[in-house]
């Protein structure tokens, strides 16, 4: 039976060879998972009074550093391997500005000094510390392309890192469309204008390398999120990202593919937010929506022509410049849909501090809600769905390290499509999605695998045991509501402590050679790590955005 599995394995799995510069970057940076966190919402300092945080007020809320640190269970229990902060660099402190208060973090002054509002340098350092203990990573959002002004003159630039005139571009409003216009003009508005840092200087390339490589070096840091990414021209990242010797993702706003893949590569960064399935995803899940899967299958397509790493980008499904997934769709039943595609396909899963507890904020500022609300809540649908995901995808991704079999490398494949949903295979894992919603329906799906007849498989959500009918068909069907289902073969999830999985490898590992040849497949390997990030996306850009 193992031997039969493992040549059949061999033969079935999708995999698509990498190129070096590809496998360079993974080699140097690991990081799969990520949750993101705003610093100031996340946890407060004990003695604090939880009820005086309101999103409305646009004001600090009084998250720190060191409360994040001591609620890392939170983050740890639900399976995260990392976490992605707020910027952590000096903000304006000033008079209130019509868009309030930099709680956010992204108003820079200087970027060489730390946020004293977020804690100190040892409070830093002890985050990082903690994390790194852990066996997790942290990944710190940095703003490059502009610092916070409260004029658009360039009189008085002692409070910046950079305080001569021509290390800025001159005040010009963006206009949209333009690439030079948006990567020289600036962020912002008249009320709060994000001055342009002259990026093609020189000096100011050199200091930002210096700034950037001690940064990282001074608090350990494992990965960089760099906010409006495609503000700045494409040239000056490979440098800056060489100096800081990490891993580099990069915000590019917006769907077109051909735009947000030109960020990516040797000639860019290592990856961007994945923006263009983020569009794909809500038009295929969000009720009431179009619930047009197309936009996924047809996404995943021009994938393979545009992108130098699909595996590398940051899969999402809310961050602080988009309404909330629960304020544009109804049914939670689409938000777990589309999770499950974000953990099961190609890049690397990031949730929005708060997704898991369901929240439902719509755009800036209300979709920054404190998180101590919830009571930290672990027994929600989406946070126990969200540590089985990470548990299976941890799992697979520790269990499968020989580059031809590697789960992380193999590449996602659209199984079967219908009319309300799509089945996509990435290394033996099938995850079966749909957009029908909670109501339960009269329907079934016959997904055609390459699994044999009469295998047995679990569905890692709701631990149902599914039987391969003949012709490899799965069938699927909803006559409890239209829930996400994660299907792997059964023997494979041994030792993987789910659905009651748990050391039968040991078991049968007793005498028996067949079992042997089953156990060089899946192999655990100690050397695999992971990352994940609750994080923040930036201001500067939403404020044009929403045109504030
Ligand atoms: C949930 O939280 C409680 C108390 O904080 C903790 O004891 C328990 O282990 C947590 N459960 C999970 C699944 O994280
Ligand atoms: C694009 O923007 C640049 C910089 O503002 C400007 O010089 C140029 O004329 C614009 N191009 C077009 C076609 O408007
Ligand atoms: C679904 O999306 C695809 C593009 O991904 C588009 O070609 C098609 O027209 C859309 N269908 C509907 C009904 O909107
Ligand atoms: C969306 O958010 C707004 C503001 O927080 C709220 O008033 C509204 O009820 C939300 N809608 C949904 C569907 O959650
Ligand atoms: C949004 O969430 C709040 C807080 O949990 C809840 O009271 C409210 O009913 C929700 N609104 C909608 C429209 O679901
Ligand atoms: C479901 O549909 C099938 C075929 O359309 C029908 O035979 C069956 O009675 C239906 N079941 C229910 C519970 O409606
Ligand atoms: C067998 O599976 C293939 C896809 O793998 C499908 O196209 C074909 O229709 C199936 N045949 C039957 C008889 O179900
Ligand atoms: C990965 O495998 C190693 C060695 O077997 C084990 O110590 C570690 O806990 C595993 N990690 C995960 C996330 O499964």
């Amino acid at each position: 039976m193992y031997i039969f599995l493992k040549i059949f394995f061999s033969f079935s799995l999708l995999r698509t060879a990498l190129a070096a510069t590809a496998e360079e970057w993974r080699g140097r940076s690991i990081y799969h998972l990520l949750a993101r966190i705003i610093t100031d919402r996340f946890a407060l300092p004990e003695g604090a009074d939880p009820t005086q945080c309101n999103p409305g007020d646009q004001t600090f809320c009084g998250g720190t550093w060191n409360t994040i640190r001591e609620n890392l269970d939170y983050v740890q229990n639900a399976g995260f391997t990392a976490i992605w902060i707020s910027p952590v660099s000096q903000n304006y402190e000033g008079p209130r500005t019509p868009y309030g208060d930099p709680y956010h973090g992204y108003w820079i002054s200087d970027a060489t000094k730390l946020n004293s509002r977020f804690g100190t340098a040892d409070d830093l350092k002890a985050l990082s510390t903690e994390l790194h203990k852990r066996g997790m990573f942290l990944m710190v959002d940095v703003v490059v392309n502009n610092v916070m002004g409260l004029t658009t003159d360039l009189n008085d630039l002692s409070s910046y890192m950079f305080k001569q005139k021509s290390q800025y571009h001159p005040y010009c409003p963006i206009q949209w469309g333009n690439r030079t216009s948006e990567q020289d003009c600036w962020l912002g508005d008249l009320k709060v204008p994000l001055l342009d840092v002259n990026t093609e200087d020189p000096t100011v390339v050199s200091a930002y390398q210096d700034w950037i490589k001690n940064l990282v070096s001074e608090y350990n840091i494992d990965g960089l999120r760099i906010d409006a990414a495609k503000h700045v021209q494409t040239d000056f990242w490979p440098s800056f990202c060489s100096a800081a010797g990490v891993f580099c993702i990069g915000e590019v706003f917006g769907d077109n593919i051909d735009e947000v893949a030109s960020f990516q590569g040797p000639d860019a960064l290592d990856s961007t937010l994945n923006y263009p399935m983020y569009s794909a995803l809500t038009e295929a899940f969000a009720i009431p929506g179009q619930l047009n899967t197309s936009a996924i299958t047809d996404t995943m397509e021009i994938y393979k022509t545009k992108f130098k790493d699909p595996g590398l980008l940051g899969n999402f499904l809310e961050n602080q410049d988009l309404p909330r997934w629960a304020n544009m769709s109804s049914d939670p039943q689409s938000m777990y849909n589309a999770m499950v595609f974000n953990f099961m396909s190609d890049g690397i899963p990031i949730v929005y501090y708060g997704q898991e507890q369901g929240f439902n904020g719509s755009a800036d500022p209300w979709n920054r809600e404190p998180l101590w609300t919830s009571g930290y809540n672990n027994d929600t649908t989406a946070y126990k769905m969200i540590a089985t995901l990470n548990k299976l995808r941890n799992f697979m991704i520790n269990s499968t390290t020989d580059t031809d079999t590697d789960w992380l490398h193999s590449r996602a494949e659209v199984l079967t499509t219908s009319a309300h949903g799509l089945a996509i295979m990435k290394g033996d894992v099938i995850s079966v999605l749909t957009n029908i919603g909670s109501p339960p329906q009269n329907l079934s799906t016959a997904v055609y695998t390459p699994y044999p007849n009469s295998l047995r498989m679990t569905d890692v959500l709701s631990c149902t045991q599914f039987v391969v009918g003949s012709n490899g068909t799965l069938s699927v069907g909803y006559s409890k509501g239209g829930q996400a289902k994660v299907i792997v073969p059964s023997d494979l999830l041994d030792n993987s402590d789910l659905c009651g999985h748990v050391d039968e490898v040991e078991q049968q590992s007793q005498g028996q050679l067949a079992s042997t040849a089953f156990f060089e497949l899946r192999r655990p390997s100690a050397t695999a790590s992971y990352v994940f990030l609750f994080g923040i996306t930036f201001l500067g850009l939403l404020c044009t955005a929403v045109g504030v």
